[in-house]
């Protein structure tokens, strides 16, 4: 069975642009419930944690630096499908080959730069949802 679950972070770039509120007006229409959600920062050494699943990646290092250089802002989101529609709606990691209407395609300046996450499996989302989150929050 498919998870109904996925964690995304809204990240530096797009905070500092103030088009949070934009992002997730766009994520509810999309018929994603919020189940948890805050605005925070990530030291280097958090976010080296969080992506150490790419730790042996050549852009880990810059990935590292941008995620902390900002206030982000993660959440757990709801809908049934969610991981697989989710990264639909956000599109292509280098926003150059995201779909028109796409999240990155709105707001991303580069793959690096790309305003949003999305978990990649059910696995996953869990993970980073625990990443962010406690028990109580998640609940
Ligand atoms: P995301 O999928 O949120 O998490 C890993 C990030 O690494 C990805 O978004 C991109 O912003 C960044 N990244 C930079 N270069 C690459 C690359 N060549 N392939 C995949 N991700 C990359």
């Amino acid at each position: 069975m498919k998870g109904n679950r996925t964690l995304t972070i809204i990240k530096p770039d797009a905070v500092s642009k103030n088009v949070a509120g934009a992002i997730l007006k766009q994520i509810q229409e999309a018929g994603f419930k919020i189940i948890a959600m805050k605005q925070t920062k990530m030291s280097p050494a958090q976010a080296g944690k969080f992506y150490f699943i790419h730790r042996e990646r050549p852009f880990y290092g810059v990935l590292c630096d941008f995620m902390s250089s900002g206030e982000i802002v993660p959440a757990i989101l709801e809908k049934e499908n969610a991981v697989e529609d989710f990264r639909k709606l956000i599109g292509a990691t280098n926003p150059a080959n995201a779909e028109a209407g796409t999240i990155r395609k709105l707001y991303a300046e580069s793959i690096d730069k790309n305003a949003i996450h999305g978990s990649d499996s059910d696995e996953n989302a869990i993970i980073e949802g625990s990443f962010f989150f406690s028990e109580l929050e998640r609940s």
